[in-house]
């Protein structure tokens, strides 16, 4: 029997399980090559612009491309200069692509920076830059840069840092409560504080009567409110770890535009999120749908109730760090589709999947199998997800759990056993 055949064979035998089991078979897929790891990867981006490069955040500051397989030498993004890692959770959190950046190659970076003003605190920056003209894969970090928002965290915990663009070319920006234990941290339910919320803001216009250098849309929700930064789309978050946005059913476009965020809990229970307009998310007085600290809120809008997650989990058989997921909406694992596949920092629970119960509006949990012939990913831990043009997961993990020095992650391309098959 020739290696082909045997392998084909296994691949028969491993797969047959029960029908539905076996329709959501997954293996984790090498990316680009085997056992190559690269240092502490906490984001996973694509540019959307036509490229199919894949980029990858390295909390020290920098950002490499992997292109047809290959991952460049020069980083595409090096502010290794600007970012302080010396900390905890410390580092370059997220990238994020302007809609319009095939045209306009901007980019947007969220990092802890060096030197702030204030001695020790911790200054959490977002900025601008734009990529070289006439070298789609370096950014200038030198000519042209704006620094659109800055800020202290309380502690070197819980950035969030997810970024995303709406399809109106608006700005979001996930910032969590920056504290390791949130006793007495009411930032998160403080309206005038950054911390602890979902931002909004356009990047494609200045504010020339706030001296700001963006502007706040016009219908954000708390534009008119005394005592609220009009930044604030949606409050009360802990750790934003992972946010994405649904790109639609392929077909109907039905889920488009919704963004999950998965928010890491503290003591008891783990949510995601579906995150909507002037919504108020909980934290510190909710940790998943438990109110465990009715004496935490203080100042904000009078009226306050509280939005559950679409689904939570108590800490146990499901891990205990939610690192979130993806809206499957891509094309090599039509088992997967519309399913919200994700995982906990706790990786040897396997990954999950969430999917919209149509009539009830509820979601469904399940966990999702991998195929017996699926090489055993280097993942004690995991800490991200991230996507390709074409909407096809990756998962990124590491062996060991802590994020000092310099770890190594493994990045795994999520594939369904008909893709072998390369069925698109
Ligand atoms: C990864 O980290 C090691 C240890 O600090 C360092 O020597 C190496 O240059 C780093 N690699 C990259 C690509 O940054
Ligand atoms: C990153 O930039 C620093 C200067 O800010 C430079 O010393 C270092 O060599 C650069 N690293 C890479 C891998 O380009
Ligand atoms: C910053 O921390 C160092 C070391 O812990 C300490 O010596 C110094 O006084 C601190 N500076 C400020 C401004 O708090
Ligand atoms: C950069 O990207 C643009 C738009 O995708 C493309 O037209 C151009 O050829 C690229 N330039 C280089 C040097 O790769
Ligand atoms: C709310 O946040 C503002 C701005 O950061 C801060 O000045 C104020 O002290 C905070 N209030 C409370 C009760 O923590
Ligand atoms: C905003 O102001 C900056 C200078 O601070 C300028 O470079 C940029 O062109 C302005 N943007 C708009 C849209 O006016
Ligand atoms: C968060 O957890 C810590 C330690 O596990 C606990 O001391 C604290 O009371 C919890 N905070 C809230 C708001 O539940
Ligand atoms: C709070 O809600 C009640 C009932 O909806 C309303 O009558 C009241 O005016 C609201 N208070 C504030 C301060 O918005
Ligand atoms: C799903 O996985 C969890 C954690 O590994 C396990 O406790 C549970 O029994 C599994 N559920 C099913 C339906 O297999
Ligand atoms: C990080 O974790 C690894 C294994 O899990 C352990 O060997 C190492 O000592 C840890 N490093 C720190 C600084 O805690």
């Amino acid at each position: 029997m020739n290696m082909f055949a045997f392998i084909l064979v296994i691949w028969l035998v491993g797969c047959k399980q029960t029908a539905s089991a076996q329709n959501m078979c997954i293996c984790l897929e090498p990316f680009p090559s085997k056992d190559k790891p690269f240092n502490q990867t906490v984001h996973m981006a694509s540019a959307n612009d036509g490229s199919k490069r894949i980029f990858l955040v390295d909390l020290a500051g920098f950002v490499w491309i992997v292109q047809k397989g290959q991952i460049l030498s020069k980083p595409f993004a090096n502010i290794t200069s600007d970012v302080d890692q010396s900390k905890k959770e410390t580092g370059l959190q997220t990238i994020a692509f302007h809609p319009g950046f095939k045209t306009n190659k901007k980019i947007y970076l969220f990092y802890t920076a060096k030197q702030t003003p204030l001695g020790n605190t911790t200054r959490l920056v977002v900025e601008e830059f734009r990529v070289k003209d006439g070298d789609n894969n370096t950014v200038d970090t030198t000519a042209f840069r704006r620094l659109l928002l800055q800020f202290d965290a309380q502690d070197v915990f819980h950035f969030g840092g997810k970024m995303w663009f709406d399809e109106n070319g608006l700005l979001y920006i996930a910032v969590g409560d920056t504290k390791f234990i949130a006793d007495g941290n009411y930032q998160p339910q403080n309206m005038s504080s950054m911390i602890g919320k979902i931002l909004r803001i356009d990047v494609n216009r200045n504010d020339t009567v706030r001296g700001k250098p963006y502007s706040i849309p016009a219908d954000n929700p708390f534009v008119n409110e005394p005592g609220v930064i009009p930044e604030v789309y949606a409050w009360g978050m802990r750790n934003p770890w992972q946010c994405t946005v649904d790109k639609g059913d392929p077909k109907t476009k039905i889920g488009k535009g919704r963004v999950f965020c998965a928010d890491i809990g503290n003591k008891t229970e783990e949510e995601i999120n579906l995150i909507e307009k002037g919504k108020n998310y909980g934290w510190n007085v909710m940790e998943g749908k438990t109110n465990v600290c009715p004496s935490c809120v203080k100042g904000g809008p009078a009226n306050i109730s509280f939005t559950d997650p679409i689904f939570s989990y108590a800490h146990g058989p499901h891990g205990l760090s939610v690192i979130g997921g993806f809206m499957y909406r891509g094309c090599h694992n039509p088992a997967l589709q519309g399913h919200y596949i994700y995982g906990d920092y706790g990786y040897d629970k396997g990954l999950f999947a969430l999917r919209e119960d149509e009539t009830t509006g509820k979601w469904i949990d399940r966990n999702l199998t991998f195929c017996a012939i699926c090489v055993k990913p280097r993942i004690k831990f995991l800490i991200s997800f991230g996507e390709d043009e074409k909407g096809e997961p990756y998962v990124i993990g590491s062996e060991t759990d802590n994020f000092s020095g310099v770890w190594k992650s493994y990045v795994y391309k999520v594939v369904h056993r008909a893709s072998f098959k390369r069925i698109c």
